[in-house]
């Protein structure tokens, strides 16, 4: 435990966070299917994890982050080394729900470090500089315990549990919706 506070401390300083741009196409979709491989296994098809996953996920990227961004906020986070996190926020999603948070991932070896929590905290407040003090949520599979977790641990609240799907490439299964009334319960101090 204090190893990983120690851990936590370091990487506050050396992890910046900023808003993605186009450049961040390539890097984005590389680690977003790196971590729908190591995690969405079981849920989404084998034979779609196993096909050119990178090349669907760089369209999606290369679409959604090409200018002019309107209604949807993506931030990255990097390491020094290149882009090791990202979330995306979609506003205005839901009437009642508020604005999705349709994407978070931190690359694999610097899980559990802090980086989720500060994305999560810089996907809010890029929500709350467009938008007024509105609620925000977010589906998350249920063999994704982890995850689970994590949002418990952040303060969400499982408001639904529903089958999802069909995925990109097919397939269905259950999933949580976790919900925060106010978005800006995710904002933490040090970001
Ligand atoms: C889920 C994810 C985004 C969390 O980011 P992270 O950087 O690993 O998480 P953080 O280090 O910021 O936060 C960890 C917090 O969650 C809590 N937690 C509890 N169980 C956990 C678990 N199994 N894994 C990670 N965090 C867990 C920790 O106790 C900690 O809380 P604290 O800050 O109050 O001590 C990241 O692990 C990830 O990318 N996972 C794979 C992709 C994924 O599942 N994305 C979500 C799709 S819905």
């Amino acid at each position: 435990m204090a190893d990983s506070r120690n851990d936590q401390r370091r990487l506050v300083g050396v992890v910046k966070y900023r808003e993605a741009t186009e450049q961040d196409a390539g890097d984005i979709a590389a680690l977003h299917a790196d971590s729908w491989r190591r995690h969405y296994r079981g849920a989404y098809l084998d034979s779609y994890l196993d096909g050119d996953i990178v090349a669907d996920r760089l369209e999606l990227w290369t679409s959604r982050l090409a200018p002019p961004r309107l209604d949807q906020y993506t931030v990255v986070a990097n390491d020094g080394g290149g882009v090791c996190g990202f979330a995306h926020t979609v506003f205005d999603h839901d009437p009642k729900w508020g604005a999705l948070l349709d994407n978070l991932h931190v690359r694999s070896d610097l899980k559990g470090h802090g980086i989720g929590t500060r994305l999560l905290s810089h996907a809010a407040h890029g929500l709350l500089q467009q938008r007024p003090p509105g609620p925000i949520y977010l589906w998350v599979l249920d063999q994704n315990k982890a995850a689970q977790s994590f949002y418990d641990a952040r303060g969400g609240t499982r408001v639904e549990s529903t089958l999802r799907g069909p995925f990109p490439g097919g397939g269905t299964a259950m999933g949580h919706r976790y919900f925060w009334p106010d978005a800006s319960l995710l904002v933490v101090r040090d970001t």
